[in-house]
Order: structure tokens, then C-alpha cells, then sequence
């Protein structure tokens, strides 16, 4: 059976396409989701995507990964610069965590400099806007490889 990779899209995700695409590009969410299902299957992977704009619904998903899905791809969106609940979620999950952002938060305005998901994730991946979707799943498969 295929190991599950849960891809988690924090709030406001769900206007990528159409949210300042100037910062953000002019795919959709789907799009990211379908591009990172791609790479998945070709590794052997398949990947579960769950999008909330609601802190607590993140969290329970993060949850109930634990013991059930190898690995966790995150883009906590803005829920990154201040949320610990997230940061304690992620903390108690045993398998590898890459945090990824479509722009670079350390490139723009101070208070996107800070992320409190960085310290309990394995790797972050940022500023590559969508590519960044294939290049998680990739790293993900390089880290339950080893
Ligand atoms: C983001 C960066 C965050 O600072 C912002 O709040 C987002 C998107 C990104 O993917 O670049 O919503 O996570």
C-alpha cells in the first residue's frame, strides 16, 4: 500500500489563481495539489490534501495524521508567523515535516520573517511559488528512503 503524504493549505489558499497573483502566480490551489499528486505516484507516494481557513480544523488534521500518514507537507499561510498550536501539532507528529511557501516570507514585510512551524520542520522550502509543491513531494520521498 502507497504511503500517505497529508499536504496541508493554511487560510487563503483557497483564492490562489485569483489572490494577488502578482505574489502568489495564477495557478489555483488545485493546481499545486494536482502538480505535487503527480510527483507523489511517480514515487510511490499519494498525497491527501486538506485546505482550511480554521486553525482548529488544521490542527485536528494534523492530528490525525499521526500514526497514519508518513510524512506532513505544510503551507501554514499566514497561521505560520504566530501560531503554536500549529507548532505543537506538528511537534507530536513522528514522520518528516516540510513547511513550504510560495513566496519567500523572509524577502517581504518583517512580520512574515518569523515562523514558528520552521523549528519543529524537517526542511522548509520557500520563494519557488509552485514548483515548491513538486520539490516538497520530492524531498518527502528522499527522507522516507532513507
Ligand atoms: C504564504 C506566505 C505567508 O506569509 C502568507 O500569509 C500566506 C502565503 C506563502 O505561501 O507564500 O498566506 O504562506
Amino acid at each position: 500500500m502507497s504511503q500517505i503524504v497529508l499536504l496541508v493549505s493554511g487560510p487563503n489558499l483557497n483564492l490562489l489563481g485569483d489572490r494577488e497573483p502578482e505574489v502568489y502566480g495564477t495557478d489555483s490551489l488545485d493546481d499545486h495539489v494536482a502538480a505535487a499528486a503527480a510527483v507523489a505516484e511517480r514515487c510511490g507516494l499519494v498525497v491527501e490534501h486538506h485546505q482550511s481557513n480554521d486553525e482548529a480544523v488544521i490542527i485536528d488534521c494534523i492530528q490525525q495524521a499521526r500514526r497514519r500518514c508518513a510524512a506532513i507537507i505544510i503551507n501554514p499561510g499566514a497561521f505560520t508567523h504566530y501560531s503554536w498550536a500549529i507548532h505543537d501539532a506538528l511537534a507530536a507528529f513522528e514522520g518528516p515535516v516540510v513547511e513550504l511557501h510560495l513566496s519567500n516570507p523572509n524577502a517581504r514585510e518583517p512580520w512574515r520573517h518569523t515562523s514558528v512551524v520552521s523549528p519543529v520542520a524537517t526542511g522548509t522550502i520557500v520563494g519557488f511559488g509552485g514548483h515548491g509543491y513538486e520539490l516538497a513531494v520530492e524531498a518527502v520521498s528522499r527522507l522516507l528512503a532513507r
